[in-house]
Formats: C-alpha cells, structure tokens, sequence
C-alpha cells in the first residue's frame, strides 16, 4: 500500500496492471482492494493461482482481478497495454535488467500520473 501511494497514480482511473509472478496473491488482493483497476495476474505455477482465484472469489473482487498461468518470460502481452507492472519478489526469475527490457515494452506512454 505504502509503495501505491509512493507512484502517485490516479487511483479512481480505471488502471490496467500487471503483477507479474503473483504467487498466491497477496499484493494483488492489496492492488484491487486499493484501485479501481483491472489486474492480470501471473504466475507459473497453478497452485498458487488457485490460492489466489478462492481468495478473490471469497472478496468479491474475482471480476477485477484476470488469472493467468504463464511463464513471465513468454507473456502474451500487447505493447503498451499496462498502466502499471507491479513484480514484488519476482522479477528476479528471468533476471532484473532482462524483465525490465523486455516488459517497459508492456507499459502505456500516456501520462497519468498526478
Ligand atoms: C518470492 S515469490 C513472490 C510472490 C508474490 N509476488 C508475493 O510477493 O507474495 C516469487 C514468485 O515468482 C513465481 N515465478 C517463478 N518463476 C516464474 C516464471 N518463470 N514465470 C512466472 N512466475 C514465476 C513463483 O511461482 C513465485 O510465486
């Protein structure tokens, strides 16, 4: 939450973030309950993601939040299609400066941030 206020983003715009390498969802639960956003979620493994869809469901929150099962390194993402790409303790699986080129592709250019 501390690191949400930090970014300054426009909470009420409908953001669309990525949060790559999820886990069971912890900070995705946390993005959802404190934007308006959509968040697709990512991880390779479907325990973890299985976590996450029951704890989403007990929430309400199942129809912000899109599951994925995928590896980070094969995202089948469109150029510019994030406001935000949140990667808390995971980026570091395909390596830092690897997931930073390959995935800034993934981020919007438009300015949203107050
Ligand atoms: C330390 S955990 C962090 C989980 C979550 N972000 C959190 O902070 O609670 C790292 C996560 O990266 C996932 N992961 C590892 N390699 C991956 C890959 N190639 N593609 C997608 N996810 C991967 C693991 O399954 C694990 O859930």
């Amino acid at each position: 939450m501390k690191a949400l206020n930090l970014i300054g983003v426009d909470k009420n715009y409908k953001l669309k973030i990525a949060d790559i390498g999820c886990g069971s969802g912890a900070h995705t639960i946390v993005l959802a309950q404190n934007t308006n956003g959509q968040i697709t979620a990512v991880d390779l493994f479907p325990e973890f993601l299985g976590k996450l869809d029951n704890k989403a469901k007990e929430l309400g929150l199942h129809n912000r939040i899109k599951i994925l099962e995928k590896s980070m390194e094969d995202l089948p993402f469109d150029n510019e299609e994030f406001d935000i790409i949140w990667s808390e303790g995971a980026i570091y699986n395909m390596g830092f400066e690897t997931g930073l080129k390959e995935w800034k592709n993934y981020l919007k250019l438009v300015d949203i941030w107050l």
